[in-house]
């Protein structure tokens, strides 16, 4: 039926009954989505999402086990059972929400625009010109609303933000539009190459994605969600990833 998960056996029973069970809840992710999902120098996904994710997982006895895809090759993998949920900043979208569940969003967020520093942009518009060119990442809320709200510059699909970005970078790109906290936290890492445009394109709600039909998951995670952000484990996690 449509609970078909591979990812932990039996598809008879919900996500959470099946991590209590196996003791691992197994998560995808796309990495270099600051400060969601990244690599660190020992190799290993860190990041504000892996803290949620590692905070759910013990909530249900287990442990977490990572499995990196390209962002577009997530809701296939869900989908067919080779993970438990997505935990990848993932936007809250009525067509997402046709073929996965989500829990309640847990970040809000929107879409900004990055260019490089030694330019006058202002503005989208100031670039949305022939012979100009955005950088999008494949798959995300970023690459429809720049194919929505940008008629004439060229679109230009990366497989994930750190290529798109250095593209902005080496000026092979003149913008690139993605989630806010991404570009924050690059922007200031690459500060006088790079720099973040005033205002947002879009907003979005973030949520973890979840089996289609398995309304137990949801209700389950939904009342971790509840009593975990906001706490001073989740702060704790929020001030070392996103605060500078
Ligand atoms: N929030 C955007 C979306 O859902 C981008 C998320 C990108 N996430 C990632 N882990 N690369 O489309």
């Amino acid at each position: 039926g449509s609970k078909d998960n591979g990812g932990s056996g039996d598809s008879s029973k919900s996500t959470v009954a099946k991590v209590k069970e196996t003791k691992k809840l197994v998560i995808g992710t796309n990495a270099g989505y600051y400060p969601f999902e990244m690599i660190d120098k020992e190799g290993k996904m860190v990041g504000y999402d892996m803290d949620v994710a590692a905070a759910i997982a013990k909530e249900f006895g287990a442990t977490v086990e990572v499995k990196q895809f390209g962002f577009d090759a997530l809701v296939p993998a869900l989908k067919s059972g080779k993970i438990d949920m997505i935990f990848a900043g993932m936007t809250i979208t009525d067509e997402r929400k046709k073929v996965v569940e989500f829990a309640d969003s847990y970040y809000e967020t929107g879409q900004g625009v990055m260019v490089k520093s030694d330019t006058d942009v202002k503005d989208i518009k100031d670039i949305d010109k022939k012979g100009k060119s955005i950088a999008v990442q494949i798959g995300t809320t970023g690459a429809i609303v720049a194919k929505k709200e940008i008629k004439n510059a060229e679109i230009k699909e990366f497989e994930d933000f750190p290529a798109g970005a250095l593209a902005v970078q080496q000026g092979q790109a003149d913008a690139i539009v993605y989630d806010e906290p991404a570009i924050k936290v690059y922007s200031l890492q690459n500060e006088g190459k790079v720099r973040a445009l005033d205002g947002l394109l879009a907003s979005d709600k973030l949520g973890i994605a979840i089996q289609k039909g398995d309304d137990e998951t949801v209700k389950l995670v939904n009342k971790f969600l509840k009593k975990y952000i906001g706490s001073d484990e989740e702060k704790a996690s929020k001030a070392k990833w996103f605060e500078n």
